[in-house]
């Protein structure tokens, strides 16, 4: 199948354009198409046979459940049995946004959906060429993240080009999406709202709204075996480079040595290495493991160095990728998933990485790439 790429205006999409995009939903393909959070891959959340799809061209496991995108409230009846007080307030204050809200399901849903639970997830996102699209198709849209199933998700269309080319009807190219990081998730379908997924809309300010939210243990810890996350999606290992990833965590100072100390070994060993730091630690790793490249006097850094990959006649190599100030947790969240693929791009053979627990955004990200490392984690 070819996979055809149309660019379109991020805050003012080109109705044509649209219009040829809803088609295809209409009709039962797919198109991946950008959100404020990151790119869906989009198909009607009423057909059964587009879910199938979906989940073949991602290579998903089928009791993954998707989300159902909605632009108006209206909508929400046709997915949703039930719309409790709190499910209410949220959608007031949050929606169009990055949140996604667990229903009791209609009869209208079909289980090839919700992967065969009894339950929706719903979100009414906020990007324009979203709710474009939603609105043109007539129809709510499932839309999981454009990725390969267990890779970072996409944050730009080319990101969505290396995981599914050839294999989706059609990728709306919107440019780079805002926040980089998926939707919160909160299940309001039985009683008491419950975290299932941390995301932009942080905990401390759903609790300030809530009063008080209880949070999925899945969240944040691998879950035992035998053990059913409420999220099914928890359980897999996810948003992952290819390369093997360890997070370094403790007292700053701590955590850069022994980078360091890894890092050494590891480009001894003639291993590909890369290092995800933040800016303010970006100049120590520079300091500590320069050995001068004899064409730009810089050093082997691939990320800073202005050789060419692979840098000709290095023995090893090192990269470093720069996720953002401390000081700005929301540029952090923004280049995490570019930045573990720009790894895989590079053939990096082993990486590590600083924990990022800064501000309210802390607790999203370090839930993403504790499972990218698939949970190993070095204390200092
Ligand atoms: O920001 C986002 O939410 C993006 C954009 C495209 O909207 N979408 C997204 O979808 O992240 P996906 O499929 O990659 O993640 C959906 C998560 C999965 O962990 C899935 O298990 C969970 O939502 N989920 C979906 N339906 C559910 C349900 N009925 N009950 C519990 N968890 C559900
Ligand atoms: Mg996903």
């Amino acid at each position: 199948m070819e996979t055809k790429i149309v660019a379109i205006d991020a805050k003012e999409p080109q109705p044509e354009r649209i219009q040829e995009a809803a088609r295809l939903i209409q009709r039962g393909g797919l198109v991946a198409f950008p959100t404020e959070t990151v790119y869906g891959l989009g198909g009607d959340a009423l057909d059964p046979e587009a879910a199938q799809k979906i989940y073949a061209a991602k290579g998903r496991p089928s009791d993954n459940p998707l989300i159902a995108h909605i632009a108006d409230f209206g909508e929400l009846s046709v997915l949703a049995a039930e719309i409790p007080d709190t499910a209410r307030t949220l959608m007031r204050l949050y929606w169009p946004g990055p949140l996604t809200l667990i229903f009791k399901k209609t009869e209208t849903v079909p289980f090839a959906t919700t992967g065969g639970l009894d339950t929706v997830a719903v979100r009414m996102p906020s990007h324009p060429v979203a709710r474009a699209l939603i609105r043109a198709a007539g129809t709510p849209i499932a839309a999981p993240s454009a990725n390969r199933s267990g890779r970072p998700s996409p944050t730009k269309a080319s990101h969505v080009r290396e995981d599914l080319d050839g294999h989706i009807d059609m990728l709306l190219d919107g440019g780079e999406v805002g926040i980089g990081l998926e939707s919160t998730i909160i299940d309001v379908s039985s009683g008491e709202p419950l975290l299932l997924r941390p995301g932009f809309i942080s905990e401390e300010t759903l609790e300030e709204t809530l009063g008080h939210l209880a949070v999925d243990a899945a969240c944040m810890e691998p879950m035992a075996s035998g053990k059913r996350p409420k999220a099914p999606g928890m359980k897999y290992r996810h948003y992952a480079p290819q390369a093997p990833m360890t997070i370094v965590h403790g007292p700053l100072a701590k955590v850069e040595k022994t980078i360091c100390f890894h890092v050494k070994e590891a480009l001894r060993a003639g291993k590909r290495v890369g290092i995800l730091c933040t800016s303010e630690s970006q100049p120590y790793y520079r300091q500590q493991l320069r050995n001068g490249c004899p064409d730009c006097h810089m050093s082997r850094l691939i990320a800073s160095c202005s050789c060419a990959f692979p840098y000709k006649g290095a023995e090893a190599l090192l990269m470093l990728e720069v996720s953002g100030p401390q000081t700005e947790p929301a540029k952090i969240a923004h280049h995490l998933y570019d930045a573990l693929r720009s790894f895989d791009r590079a053939g990096i053979d082993i990486i590590y990485s600083e924990s990022f627990e800064y501000g309210p955004l802390g607790g999203a990200i370090m839930n993403r790439l504790k499972k990218a490392a698939g949970y190993q984690i070095l204390e200092v």
